[in-house]
């Protein structure tokens, strides 16, 4: 079972001629990404990924999960942006987003590290961890990029002091270039156990790679099952004819939408373990489609709990929004409300009721008030959120971006603006190299 998208909730914003004038445009874009002769085509290793990976690379990120799992309490896990956010989707996804607090006999501890330049969120995972066993998964395609960069320098110094440069060498597993970068010399030098980072996939693309497998597995995914959806997601997307495909309809949709003004998407969710989801779901759509000064700015929205707080700017304020909405249709464990004889809260009217049950009326009510005040809705329907759900959607809004993007006329696959902010901190930090810069920033923040 993979997922079903409705497409009910945008009945009074699009028209269905408005579906027929885009398709040549979807075809154009389908024809380009499959025949790889649209820009960026050097990038589209993902497209075919979830059919012809390297399985005896997959057999060895099995091996290498069992090892960490024999020798580790903890895994620590050095990434960031592409090299970060779609492993930790996957976990919480999956296995909930509290799953280093529950019980998991025989699986380690999963901690991120080296997503932020933050001291005290370090210090604290380093307390956390305090003097247990552990192993480290750094993921670098570079192995230049900052955060990871210092992150690894104190792991590195940690897991040496601890079991010897030897057995440190047992316990850290290098995901990078295949053959260059700093982080691919160190490995050659030092003898890690490598997984690669093709060239042909980009970071954000990537969660399919050993760059999200390996902690996958080490949690206790399993790693064959989520391939296995995003090889059906694959097939189940092929045709061209955005009304017998609903990868491509959705991105149709997307891009009719942003004609009419609604250029922000929010990505909701009634499931807190989808947060991580909808943070890697807004790289991927940035990074791709926010270029040339177009683009559709992609949110997160977590629900119930963000209708608290943003609901009232969602339902009446600026109308430039658009909504896609991951309903996950069954609770792995659902609870049943019970009946309270006092009734203070008032609420005995759902005694009986399961707690899902609930969150669906939430779910449902929310969805009519939002159309009714103008926010047109597509709805993600999922039976569970399991290892399958996951690589078929992954593979769903991957490929829906690709076309989207190619619709809107950008690049998918660069992204070209992210190193204007890192320039100035290299200058700003004495970079040698960057000494020009570096004066003309400080005379403009002296102002
Ligand atoms: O999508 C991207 O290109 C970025 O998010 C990178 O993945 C991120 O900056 C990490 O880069 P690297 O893997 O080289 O450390």
């Amino acid at each position: 079972m993979g997922i079903n998208v409705n497409f009910e909730g945008l009945k009074p914003f699009i028209r269905e001629d408005e579906y027929t004038k885009i398709q040549p445009s979807v075809k154009m874009a389908h024809d380009l990404l499959l025949s790889g002769t649209g820009a960026g085509n050097d990038f589209i290793g993902w497209v075919d990924l979830p059919v012809n990976y390297d399985k005896e690379e997959f057999a060895r990120i099995k091996q290498a999960a069992k090892k960490i799992q024999s020798n580790s309490e903890v895994l620590i896990v050095i990434g960031i942006g592409g090299s970060y956010l779609g492993g930790r989707a996957a976990l919480d996804f999956i296995k909930g987003n509290n799953y280093n607090n529950k019980k998991h006999a025989g699986t380690p501890d999963i901690y991120f590290v080296g997503n932020s330049i933050s001291s005290d969120y370090l210090s604290d995972i380093l307390e956390m961890l305090g003097d247990r066993d552990f192993s480290i998964n750094i993921i670098s395609k570079s192995g230049t990029t900052t955060e990871p960069a210092i992150a690894f320098r104190i792991f590195k110094k940690l897991i040496e002091e601890k079991y010897g440069k030897e057995g440190a060498k047992e316990r850290i597993f290098a995901t990078t270039d295949k053959a260059r970068g700093a982080l691919k010399s160190l490995c050659d030098k030092e003898g890690y156990e490598t997984f690669v980072i093709t060239d042909d996939i980009g970071g954000r693309f990537s969660v399919l790679t050993p760059v999200g497998l390996l902690l996958m597995a080490s949690a206790g995914i399993d790693i064959d099952k989520v391939m296995q959806g995003a090889a059906d997601a694959r097939e189940e997307y092929l045709n061209d004819d955005i009304n017998k495909n609903v990868c491509l309809k959705y991105a149709a949709t997307r891009q009719i939408l942003a004609r009419k003004g609604k250029e922000t998407e929010i990505l909701a969710n009634y499931e807190p373990s989808l947060t991580m989801f909808g943070e890697w779901y807004k790289q991927l759509y940035a990074e791709s489609e926010g270029k040339d000064q177009k683009g559709i700015f992609p949110v997160g929205a977590n629900f119930s709990t963000d209708l608290h707080s943003i609901g009232q700017f969602i339902q009446d304020g600026n109308r430039n929004l658009f909504e896609t909405v991951l309903w996950v249709k069954n609770a792995k464990n659902d609870i049943i409300i019970e009946e309270d004889p006092e009734n203070i809260d008032g609420l005995n009217f759902v005694s009986g009721k399961s707690i899902q049950y609930v969150n669906s009326k939430a779910f449902a009510g929310t969805y009519l008030a939002h159309i009714d005040g103008g926010v047109p809705t597509i709805v993600i329907e999922i039976e569970k959120a399991d290892e399958y759900s996951f690589g078929y959607l992954v593979y769903f809004f991957e490929k829906a971006l690709a076309i989207s993007g190619y619709i809107e006329g950008v690049n998918p696959f660069d992204q070209p603006g992210v190193e204007a902010y890192k320039k100035n901190m290299f200058a700003l930090l004495g970079k040698p190299g960057y000494e020009d810069r570096k004066a003309e920033l400080e005379n403009r923040l002296k102002g």
